[in-house]
């Protein structure tokens, strides 16, 4: 461990680069677990990036979450970004309406000026619920926009905490740990190297959808975070970590 606590920042990103398979990996100093400046900072750095790629007419994604919430607080207000549209990746859940997606994606719009459609239905329903909500022409409208999505900005949380966030049972939390569960994204649940051990059904993007899209920018960082990030994966060639050196060197533990 003596090696990794002494490489740059730099060649840490490299080796997160290639070992979990981002095009780009952005590092801030500092971890976020032990200093709330570094949240900022970590949304500074996000914005930075996204404001860097978007281009005239692109759809873009948001997930809930307090580091999205983080990313959409530092985004330079501007109006020359008034041909964007911002629309929620998935459903809503839980009663913390600051980091729901649908709050995020109404804020950021009113900061660039741009057009924006949010979802009103929860993230977590059964299938059967999901089939029927999908048959409201409005809601299929929306969804339809949300698929034409070309940038995805999406938080990784660990699998536990984001378990209980969900409101799932102690029983069914117990279950996703013991299939190895460690980080979660999109629903989406990742034991070690990123194995798929749950996908909850869900109106809006997957993981599958991560796949397709222009960029992918994930923003995540905090050393209790490490080991989930380090399980999560994607699986295309367009994705972009933004992270902290907290969880990086904890990322490099884990693999
Ligand atoms: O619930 C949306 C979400 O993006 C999850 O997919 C992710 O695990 C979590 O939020 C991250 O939340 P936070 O940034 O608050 O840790």
């Amino acid at each position: 461990e003596f090696v990794s606590e002494i490489k740059g920042l730099d060649e840490i990103e490299e080796i997160l680069k290639r070992e979990l398979h981002y095009k780009r990996v952005i590092i801030v100093p500092g971890d976020l677990d032990e200093d709330p400046n570094v949240k900022s900072e970590l949304g500074r750095a996000a914005a930075k990036y996204v404001a860097g790629i978007l281009r005239k007419g692109d759809i873009i994604a948001l997930t809930g979450g307090s580091t999205i919430r983080d990313f959409v607080d530092s985004f330079p207000k501007k109006d020359e970004y008034g041909d964007l549209t911002i629309v929620p990746a998935r459903g809503s859940m839980g009663k913390d309406i600051e980091i729901q997606s649908n709050t995020l994606v109404a804020s950021l719009a009113e900061k660039l000026g741009a057009s924006y459609r949010l979802l009103n239905v929860p993230d977590n329903m059964s299938e059967r619920t999901l089939e029927a909500v999908l048959e409201e022409s409005e809601i299929r409208e929306v969804v339809s926009t949300i698929k034409k999505a070309n940038v995805i900005i999406l938080g990784i949380g660990r699998a536990d905490v984001m378990a209980k966030r969900r409101g799932l049972g102690p029983e069914d939390i117990n279950n996703l740990i013991t299939l190895g569960a460690r980080g979660e994204a999109f629903g989406t649940y990742f034991a070690r190297n990123g194995k798929i051990v749950k996908k909850a059904a869900a109106v809006g993007l997957s993981i599958d959808d991560s796949l397709k899209v222009k960029d992918l920018v994930a923003v995540s960082g905090g050393t209790s975070k490490g080991d989930a990030i380090a399980a999560v994966r994607f699986a295309g060639e367009n994705a972009v970590l933004v992270t902290d050196e907290g969880a990086a060197r904890e990322i490099i533990k884990a693999l």
